[in-house]
């Protein structure tokens, strides 16, 4: 029997017997790693109707037959594009989006521990997560991973309901801002967005340098973004084989505090997703394209025209990844409509499909679908 098939059994233990022994400490829930990487997934299946991407983000049959996600030889998880097929003329080229079975309440950090981001010119990559279980973005929306083309440097943001702001002091951060309004409406839906001071954390250096990881930490004070290189991983994330404390990071590189953000106010449980588009709303505008590090768009050719016919563009699109843990407290704190403290309430805390109880409970409607939400000064509308 395991732990998380019974939640509310997991839920006891933590509070009474893991919490006083290891202080501020968060246990780990879930590990996707290795052969088990791809086991708790549901591959989209259909073209990007999300951000208008001149993509397919093919189900599992087609991921599995064509190697668009495998375990290498190495060991690590691999997420591409196709890089293979002639793609012909009209037709759009093949990817993966990617969203995990199971959803984080608050209280819960996830520890992306990757080599590869998918780079390249026309190519959006992302590890985000979003409130599975009400209409976008109710539950909230958080981009930890966010680049386009050639871009240098990562961008983190949130994407929420009016209300949520930044407003912690520069000093509780070490990125630069691009908007501190979170509310989807303002800015053309950009959400509050935090630009990492790395040049390194993102793309064709990040590589270089062996990757890195990031620290995703959904907390009651606050939501913080943690990014170490392969060099300068701290022992508290690289030896946090059964529970994690983040007290000792130091400052993250982005932090959204409950001061202009009530987080139990604008989140609810998280699931988490891996995709790469191709061009689309933000990708593929020229004057984006020109500002990170790709030629601009001259008479009619097209983004699609000029890179997603070629396979060649895409060599270094794809995600190459050692682990993806999860550690979370389970405690019920998610925007549902319950706020008591009963027993369902507990068992829904850290969803699990696989358990038939917790099944019950958490009544998914179909995957709600909503894109990677980040527009920057593009005046397009809304993608779900
Ligand atoms: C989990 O609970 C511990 C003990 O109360 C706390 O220190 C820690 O910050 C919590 N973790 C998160 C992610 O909220
Ligand atoms: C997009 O595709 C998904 C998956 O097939 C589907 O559930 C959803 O309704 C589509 N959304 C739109 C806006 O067409
Ligand atoms: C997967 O997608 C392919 C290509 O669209 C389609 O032929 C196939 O029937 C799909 N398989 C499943 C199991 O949905
Ligand atoms: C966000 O800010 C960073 C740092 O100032 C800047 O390099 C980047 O171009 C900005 N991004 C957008 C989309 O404006
Ligand atoms: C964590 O696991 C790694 C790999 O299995 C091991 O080398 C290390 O000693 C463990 N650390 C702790 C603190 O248990
Ligand atoms: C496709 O990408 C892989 C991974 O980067 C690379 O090893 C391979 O050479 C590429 N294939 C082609 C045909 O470009
Ligand atoms: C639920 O539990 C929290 C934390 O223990 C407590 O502060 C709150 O009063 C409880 N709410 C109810 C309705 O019992």
């Amino acid at each position: 029997m395991s732990l998380l098939a019974f939640p509310a059994l997991y839920l006891v233990l933590a509070s009474f017997a893991l919490s006083p022994a290891v202080g501020a400490s968060t246990p780990l829930v879930r590990t996707y790693e290795g052969d088990t990487f791809f086991d708790r997934w549901s591959y989209y299946g259909n073209y990007d109707n999300t951000t208008n991407g001149d993509a397919v983000f093919v189900n599992k049959s087609v991921a599995d037959s064509s190697k668009l996600t495998y375990l290498s030889s190495a060991n690590t998880a691999i997420i591409k594009v196709d890089n293979t097929s002639t793609v012909p003329y009209n037709e759009k080229r093949n990817t993966v989006k990617i969203t995990s079975t199971d959803s984080y309440p608050v209280g819960s950090i996830w520890v992306l521990d990757v080599l590869r981001i998918p780079y390249g010119c026309s190519v959006w990559s992302a590890f985000w997560s979003y409130g599975k279980g009400a209409t976008w973005p109710e539950q909230g929306e958080i981009d930890t991973i966010e680049g386009v083309n050639m871009g240098w440097a990562n961008q983190m943001a949130l994407h929420t309901e009016d209300g949520c702001a930044i407003t912690a002091s520069s000093s509780a951060y070490s990125g630069t801002v691009n908007s501190t309004s979170c509310y989807y409406e303002d800015n053309d839906n950009s959400g509050c967005a935090i630009t990492d001071s790395s040049y390194s954390s993102y793309g064709e250096q990040f590589a270089a340098n062996g990757g890195g990881v990031y620290v995703t930490q959904l907390a009651e004070e606050g939501v913080s973004i943690w990014f170490f290189e392969r060099s300068s991983i701290p022992d508290a994330v690289s030896s946090a084989n059964s529970s994690i404390d983040t007290s000792s990071l130091g400052t993250p590189s982005g932090f959204w505090s409950k001061d202009g953000c009530d987080v139990d106010k604008f989140f609810g449980d998280q699931s988490l997703v891996f995709d790469i588009t191709l061009c689309g709303d933000w990708a593929g505008q020229s004057s984006i394209l020109s500002t990170t590090g790709c030629s601009a768009l001259t008479g009619t050719e097209t983004c699609y025209s000029k890179y997603v016919l070629d396979s060649s563009n895409y060599a270094n699109a794809y995600f190459e990844i050692n682990s993806l843990k999860v550690y979370s407290n389970g405690s019920s704190s998610s925007s549902s409509s319950s706020s008591s403290n009963s027993t369902s309430g507990a068992l829904s805390s850290v969803h699990s499909p696989g358990g038939s109880l917790a099944m019950s409970i958490m009544g998914y409607t179909t995957a709600a679908v909503l894109g990677l939400s980040t527009f920057f000064g593009l005046g397009l509308g809304m993608l779900v």
